[in-house]
This record gives C-alpha cells, structure tokens and sequence, in this order.
C-alpha cells in the first residue's frame, strides 16, 4: 500500500508539489503569468459579529495583493417568502446567481428556536454538495501534533440535516436521517476526484453501516463502486468512531476522509482541533458549474466584535481556496505564504494565537510580506 508522507507546513507554504492541499481542483483552469487576469466578481457576505472586521481585513490582503476581483457585498439575513418558508434575501441570491462565487464571514444560528441557520439555507439553495476542510499543520503554531495533512469532504445537502423532525405523540420526537443513491455517489465521485487532482493517494470512507444499515449501508456501498472507477486511489472503509480513536493516537495515517454530512460536521472539527481550532482552518462549499461558498466555520465570537481583536486567518485561508479553485494559484500562494510567514514568525499575532496584537496590526503585516514579495 503507498501512503503519502505528510509534508511538513514549511513545504506546505512553498514548494509546487504542496499546493494542491487547500486548493479545489475539480475542473482544470489554466491561467497565464504575465498577463493580469480579468476581474471577477466574487458575492461578500460578511456575515455577524466579528465577521465585518475579518472580512475588511482580507479586503486589505487581497489589495494588497492586487488580486483581480471585485467585491459585491451581500447582506444575509433570514427572510420569510411566500408561503411562510425561509429564504435568503434576493439581492444575495441575485448576485450569487451572476458571480457563482461567495466568500462569507460567520452568521448567526438561532438555537432550536426561530428561523433556521442562514449557513444551512445558503448551502441549500445553491445546492453545495461537497464541503471540503483541509487540514494541515501550521509551522509555529504549537499543538501536541505535527504533520497533519489530511481533508474532510462531508456530504453537504442530507442526512440527520435534512431539517425533517416531527412529533410523533406528546414526548416522542422523530428525526429523519435521509440518505440518496445520487447524493452519496455524487461525494464519493467528488472525493475520489479531489484525490486525483491534489495527488492525493488515498480515500477512506467514514460510515457507521454496522448500525445504520440500511442509510450508511447505501452511502458505503455508493463509496465503493466509485472507488471501482479509481483504482490509482488507495480505498478503505473505517467506522465513524474507529477514526476518532486513531485520529487522536495518529492523524498522520489518514489523507482524504469522504462521510455523511453530520459525523463530517463532527469530525471536521476534531480534526481542525489537531491544527489549532477553527480560527484557522479554511472550508469551502462545492456545488456543480463551479459554483461554491467559501467560508470561515467559527462563530460570530460576539464577546469581541468591534473590537479589532478577531483573528482573519480562517476566512483568509478560505478566501485563499476560493482563489485556487477560480484558477488564480499565484495569489493563492502569495498571500497563503505571506499569512503563514507572519505566523511563523510570532511577532504579530492575534490573542487567540498567543501574541497581543490588534486584528489590524497582523493584517498590516500580512500585507507588508506582501508588498515585499512584488
Ligand atoms: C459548520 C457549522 C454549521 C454546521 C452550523 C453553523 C450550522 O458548524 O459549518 O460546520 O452545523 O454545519
Ligand atoms: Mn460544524
């Protein structure tokens, strides 16, 4: 069996052979290097809380790094249309229906009460089937593991998030978990081509089929035939909690991880806690033509909003994803080095990653790696 030896951030940050790993190469682009590319528009949605401060700051980044696109910002907020049902404001899905492309700060979600999450809904409406976490080690930032490199890829649009619940007699609640033929082929095609174009060597597929026969049943058995059309990808199958377990003792053993939508809600986020947490794991919402939503996962951190005190790197390196899958890999990497270069370096950083700098100051010198690269 080959398995891939994890790189390290260092490599990670520089060299052609890790690029591919937070980048979404699902469609082939090609761009030309000494031609300035044509401006694209991508839909902002700076989201609640800190998520105008973090978005702001990659606006500064991404001037810095004269990258080629025009911002159209975007409020969400939940709206009831006709027929009582939930909606996205339209002016949103408008622009998100011409530029194909969002990038999104963090939003709001109501706890079993009120209007459901504005995260979910904009997954829904564009149908982004495929969400994908890369982790990878960060050089400098200090957690009891090195050498994770490995991508979560969940199933986006089903399972125990289908949001069919009921109450069956007074005291008794049903929730369905929903699992399709076609929604499970299309990940399990989705995670096999992410392998190929990110030479990557293997997918395991996560699944409690013991238990749920019938629903991971069919989501395995959709995994293996399309493993069949794969064979330069290594396939195995782990339970759910077997992967726990051995991710704690040693995540180094694991490259592509393909599951159902909520144990990849569960596990990406163990998975981002062996790199340093959410503020600074990227994550990008895939659907068909190339449309997708790239987006911070941590919370709106109310507590410090306003503040200048937010730490930008997840949204940044989400909004780093978005640049390699429009096919724009040279800023991508530009500003990905200049963001890991500064933490690296330790002299200016947000609370959150061990130093007192304002969200501010640790933008500003992003940008001046930046200005010196050119
Ligand atoms: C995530 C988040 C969302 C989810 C919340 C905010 C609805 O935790 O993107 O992982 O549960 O999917
Ligand atoms: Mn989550």
């Amino acid at each position: 069996a080959v398995r891939r030896p994890a790189v390290s951030a260092a490599s990670f940050t520089r060299g052609v052979s890790t690029q591919p790993d937070t980048s979404c190469n699902t469609h082939t682009h090609t761009h030309t290097h000494n031609l300035t590319p044509p401006m694209q528009t991508v839909t902002l949605i700076p989201g609640d809380g800190i998520g105008p401060e973090i978005s702001s700051a990659v606006m500064k980044i991404f001037e810095a790094a004269k990258a080629p696109i025009r911002w159209e910002e975007r409020n969400v907020t939940a709206i009831k249309g006709p027929g009582g049902r939930w909606m996205i404001p339209p002016d949103a899905k408008e622009s998100m229906d011409r530029s194909k492309i969002g990038l999104k700060g963090p939003l709001k979600t109501p706890i079993a009460a009120g209007h459901p999450s504005m995260n979910l809904l904009l997954r829904k409406t564009f149908d982004l089937y495929a969400n994908v976490r890369p982790c990878v080690s960060i050089e400098g930032y200090k957690t009891p593991y090195t050498d994770v490199n490995l991508v979560t890829i969940r199933e986006n649009t089903e399972g125990e998030y289908s949001g069919i619940e009921h109450v069956i007699v007074d005291g008794v609640v049903q929730s369905i978990k929903l699992i399709t033929e076609d929604a499970s082929r299309r990940i399990a095609e989705y995670a096999f081509e992410y392998a190929r174009n990110n030479q990557r060597t293997s997918v395991t597929a996560v699944h409690k089929a013991n238990i749920m026969r019938m629903s991971d049943g069919l989501f395995l058995r959709k995994c293996r035939e399309v493993a069949e059309n794969y064979k330069d990808i290594k396939f195995t199958e782990m339970y759910l909690d077997t992967v726990c377990l051995n991710m704690v003792q040693d995540p180094t053993q694991f490259d592509v991880l393909v599951m159902p939508n909520l144990y990849g809600d569960i596990l990406s986020d163990l998975c981002a806690g062996l790199i340093g947490g959410l503020g600074v794991t990227p994550s990008g919402n895939i659907g068909a033509n190339g449309v997708a939503i790239f987006e911070s996962v941590h919370g709106t951190a109310p507590d410090i909003a306003g503040l200048d005190m937010a730490n930008p790197t997840a949204l940044l390196l989400s909004a780093v994803m978005m640049l390699r899958h429009m096919g724009l890999h040279d800023y991508g990497n530009k500003i990905q080095t200049a963001c890991f270069d500064t933490i690296r370096d330790k002299k200016v950083l947000t609370k959150d990653l061990g130093g007192n700098s304002k969200c501010s100051e640790f933008t500003a010198e992003i940008c001046r790696r930046i200005q010196d690269m050119a």
